[in-house]
């Protein structure tokens, strides 16, 4: 399972980077929104700092699907290669899709996704990925990790190309769950990333280690200390 970094604040960006492996990082409107300005500057900082082999997502917010395929070319345009424009699964976005499926390269990606046959339509229509949003399918009372195992076995049993990239954490048993399963990619806020492998057994266990190593070696010392 690809992890990527669902923010556009650079300095959380590089702090999840320096410490993790990561496939690249996805935005939405809103996530732009609490950055301000020209969001463009946002994404090409980002798109700097994370190189051009690393995915980056960004929306595109027009209501029709004429102009959702104009925004994809100029997306597409200003941040390179390796950039997938969000499309929502939604009639329009449909047809934005098979346009730009029929007409370019462009990859997108297919989000708002509560139900496993918009997933299955943004397929048929050529979407890279197709990202369920898993804890606000709970918050509706359904089953958020559930909706994304469906599509992956929908893709899988309809020899479909499509991934699943879910999103919309709120912890990192969800992110387990997918990960046993062998969900395509999962896109996590930099505090879900931390939540991974945050552990207080595990802190405690190589504090141990280092203190017993310098009970008999000397305080600071390390295994640079001897031949
Ligand atoms: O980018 C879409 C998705 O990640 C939204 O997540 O946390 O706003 O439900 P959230």
């Amino acid at each position: 399972m690809k992890l990527l970094i669902d923010d556009a604040r650079l300095d959380e960006i590089k702090k999840i980077y320096e410490f993790y492996p990561v496939a690249g990082v996805t935005t939405n409107p809103t996530i732009l929104s609490k950055i301000g300005g020209n969001p463009f500057e946002t994404l090409k900082k980002i798109r700097e700092f994370i190189g051009e082999d690393a995915q980056l997502h960004v929306q595109a917010v027009s209501r029709r699907a004429e102009k959702i395929v104009e925004e994809a070319w100029h997306i597409a345009k200003l941040l390179g290669t390796n950039t997938y424009v969000k499309i929502p699964a939604v009639p329009e976005g449909f047809k934005a899709m098979k346009i730009l499926n029929e007409t370019s390269e462009i990859p997108f990606t297919a989000t708002a996704i509560y139900t496993p046959m918009q997933a299955f339509i943004a397929g048929q229509c050529g979407a890279s990925y197709a990202a369920p949003y898993v804890n606000r399918i709970d918050n509706m009372g359904f089953n958020g990790l559930t909706v994304a195992k469906d599509i992956q076995q929908i893709f899988e049993r309809n020899f479909m190309e499509t991934e699943v990239i879910a999103a919309s954490f709120k912890n990192s048993q969800q992110v387990l769950e997918l990960c046993k399963c062998g969900i395509s990619a999962a896109t996590l806020s930099p505090e879900i990333f931390i939540a991974l492998v945050k552990n207080f057994a595990i802190d405690s266990a190589v504090e141990d280690f280092i203190s017993d190593f310098e009970n008999f070696a000397g305080k600071d010392k390390t295994m640079l200390d001897f031949q």
